[in-house]
């Protein structure tokens, strides 16, 4: 992870002694085109910052689009060095998220030009809250300080130093220093996840992943306890099992304590994340291409890691289990075959059709074993199905409930993530097709419907305890670089899992 500083500060942004001042701008266009051309707007209050980038903004050479970026050198009448500004887009549809991306654009701007120190400007604008955007801005800085390119041996370490965000004189500190707080522990939550997805599978087997997520419980203070094949076998777990049984890297049952004081009633909330450290199909094989991506298949695990880190720290009242079921799924001499049939920890017999749909085994197991340590309410994290990525492609992850007060919180929780999701359905129609001639269930359900389908199998085991799936197989990896975040792991859905847990707090 980079050791980026960062640090809150209410200046006058004409006296900041600086390498680079950015400062967002927003686009006042309408979308009549009847009406004259409209100057981009600075939201700043600072007349000083306003004058040094007016005749820019006045040539129309720049249109303030969402993550545009334009570049001053020496700009009259400011200390700062450089004066960047990054647009926002339209005005009136600017959000709290266009401000955390702004921030991630900003520092990805620095990185590659040496420039090592950064001042962000809060936006000041009617519309955009400053509290939930201060902590936006440093989530977004983290999120874009992020690169993966941690093997290679000229690295050069392109982290930004040292980042401040800058608040209006007048503004009220001690709500801001908070949400500052909040940002850098949420934003350095979500780049553990994105760390632990970055990792090749042979640097990250299950077991060294329940190293990692057992050297961040002692360091936050979460009880833990990783178990393996042993542990698997006394609590029957024969679907988590039989996945990892055809690897010469043992599983690892990582499991996540968050106990607050003094809790003792109320719901305990039971995260569970799919942790297949690497994918190749089994003997139902993958094709070659591609098949090196498959180290990302422990991404929703990584999520619950990242998630249970930043509850530790942000210390919400409500009890929480975090557990992640690791394997290797490989294909081997010992290895399960089409046509198995294994006894799930429910009891549940599943027909294995195809052992590429090794996602749903462990989190069965897993969904169970977590009702079986006293979660009432379950969210499951997992890169499940290629369906969902032909459904939603990289612009949403997949969400299913069976339970309308979850999943209101967790649309709730979305306002506050910025992340994207679109609930798709569970159905009888889809547990039909999952129906087994020789047992209980089967782990595949043909062709159609493949992220319902393999949702419908979750859902055997979360029953009717209150359950959220999240299919984070198209989101967990960004495909192309986008201004504001590299390519590679994305480190989705931390922040939205962080929020529906916080919204189970009493409210009092
Ligand atoms: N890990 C994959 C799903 C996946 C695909 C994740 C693409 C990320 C990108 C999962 O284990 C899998 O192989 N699913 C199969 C299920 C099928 C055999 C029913 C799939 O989606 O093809
Ligand atoms: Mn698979
Ligand atoms: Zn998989």
């Amino acid at each position: 992870m980079g050791d980026m500083r960062t640090e809150l500060s209410f200046p006058n942004l004409a006296e900041i002694e600086t390498e680079l001042l950015a400062v967002l701008a927003a686009d006042t266009q309408t979308s009549k085109a009847t009406d004259a051309k409209s100057e981009p707007v600075l939201l700043t209050s600072s007349e000083a910052v306003k004058a040094a980038a007016a005749a820019v903004l006045a040539s129309g050479e720049y249109k303030a689009g969402a993550n545009e970026t334009l570049l001053l050198h020496a700009p009259a009448g400011l200390k700062a060095k450089r004066l960047l500004l990054v647009g926002l887009g339209n005005q009136a549809k600017a959000t709290v998220n266009s401000v955390r991306n702004a921030a991630g654009t900003a520092v990805r701007f620095t990185k590659p030009r040496g420039i090592r120190d950064l001042t962000f400007a809060l936006p000041e604008a009617e519309l955009l809250q400053l509290e939930p955007c201060t902590r936006a801005a440093i989530e977004g800085a983290f999120v874009g300080d992020y690169d993966p390119d941690t093997y290679r041996s000229d690295r050069k370490d392109q982290s930004v130093k040292s980042f401040t965000l800058a608040a209006a004189e007048k503004a009220d500190k001690t709500a801001l220093e908070a949400a500052f707080a909040e940002g850098v522990i949420v934003g350095e939550s979500q780049n553990l996840t994105r760390s632990l997805v970055n990792e090749p599978g042979n640097k990250l087997t299950p077991t060294v992943l329940g190293h990692r997520a057992a050297r961040m419980a002692e360091e936050v203070g979460l009880g833990w306890s990783v178990f393996s094949t042993d542990k698997l076998h006394d609590l029957k777990m024969g679907a988590f099992w039989s996945v990892s049984q055809g690897s010469a890297e043992p599983p690892a049952l990582i499991v996540l304590r968050y106990q607050p004081e003094g809790v003792k009633e109320g719901p305990v909330l039971g995260l569970v994340g799919k942790g297949i450290t690497f994918d190749t199909g089994g003997i139902s094989i993958k094709p070659s291409e591609n098949m090196e991506k498959m180290k990302y298949d422990m991404a929703g695990g990584a999520a619950m890691i990242g998630a249970m880190r930043a509850i530790a720290l942000l210390k919400p009242k409500v009890r929480v289990i975090g557990i992640v079921c690791a394997a290797e799924n490989m294909p081997d001499g010992k290895a399960y075959k089409p046509g198995d049939v294994v006894t799930a920890m429910s009891g549940k017999t599943i027909d294995v059709i195809n052992t590429d749909a090794e996602g749903r085994l462990v989190l069965a197991d897993g969904l169970t074993y977590a009702k079986s340590l006293g979660a009432t309410h379950l969210i499951d994290a997992a890169t499940l199905t290629g369906a969902c990525v032909v459904a939603l492609g990289y612009a949403n992850s997949g969400v299913f409930s069976n339970d309308e007060e979850s999943y209101g919180k967790f649309e709730a929780a979305l306002g506050v993530s910025g992340e994207k999701f679109w609930r798709l359905p569970l159905g009888e129609e889809y547990s039909e097709q999952i129906k087994s001639d020789i047992g209980d269930i089967k782990n595949t359900g043909g062709r159609y419907g493949g992220a319902s389908t393999a949702a419908e199998f979750l859902h055997v085991f979360a029953e009717d305890t209150p359950w959220i799936h999240l299919d984070i197989a198209g989101m967990a990896w960004v495909e192309d670089s986008k201004p504001y975040i590299a390519k590679g792991p994305s480190g989705v859905a931390v922040r939205s899992i962080l929020e529906w847990v916080r919204s189970y707090e009493p409210l009092v």
